[in-house]
Formats: structure tokens, sequence, C-alpha cells
């Protein structure tokens, strides 16, 4: 079975939305987690890793920075995919 995990961040709720909505088409099983507090999880244990943010600024959160460069070779190792939300959503 795929486990997924789902790392985003959003302040408005709209990259919660599309997280969701990608979480109800994934086959296998779905963890989603706010980016702030994925440094608890094992990231090892996940054959799939999708990050999800918005554009605030110009610039991405600092969680998912935080996340991206701690994690950047466990990302690295496996399938990732990262999900982008700005004006127009
Ligand atoms: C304070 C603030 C700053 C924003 N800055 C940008 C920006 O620089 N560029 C952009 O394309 N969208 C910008 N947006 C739009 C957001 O990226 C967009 O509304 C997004 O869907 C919000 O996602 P969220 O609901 O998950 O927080 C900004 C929104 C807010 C509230």
């Amino acid at each position: 079975m795929v486990k997924t995990l789902i790392v985003y961040e959003s302040r408005q709720g709209y990259t919660h939305k599309c997280a969701k909505e990608i979480e109800s088409l994934l086959d296998g099983s779905v963890v989603l987690v706010k980016a702030k507090d994925a440094n608890k999880e094992a990231l090892e244990q996940y054959d799939l890793i999708i990050i999800g943010s918005a554009v605030y600024a110009g610039g991405i959160p600092s969680s998912i920075k935080r996340f991206s460069k701690r994690n950047m070779q466990k990302l690295l190792q496996r399938p990732f995919s990262f999900i982008h939300v700005w004006y127009g959503h």
C-alpha cells in the first residue's frame, strides 16, 4: 500500500482545500500535516511526499522553507511534488 505524506501551510484555507482534494484522489494511506508539525513525522516511512504552499508577499512561508531545507536529502531520495497556490488559486 502506498503511503503518502502531504505537508502544507495554509493561512486562508485554499491550500488546505487543495490538499484535502488531493487526499481524496489518492489510493493508499494519506497523512495530512501542517508544515510546523511535520518535523515529528518519520519521512522514511512514506513512498511519496507532497508539499503544498501559497505565495505570500512574493515568497513561500518560513515553515515550508524550514521543512524543505531540513529534509532536503530525504525529499530527494523519493518521489515528491510541490503544489503552489497563488493569486487565482
Ligand atoms: C498577505 C498576503 C500576501 C499575498 N502575496 C501574494 C503574492 O505575492 N503573490 C501571489 O501570487 N499571491 C499572493 N497572495 C495570494 C495567496 O497566495 C493566495 O490567496 C493563496 O490562495 C492563499 O493560500 P491559502 O489560502 O492556503 O493561505 C497573497 C495573499 C495574502 C493574504
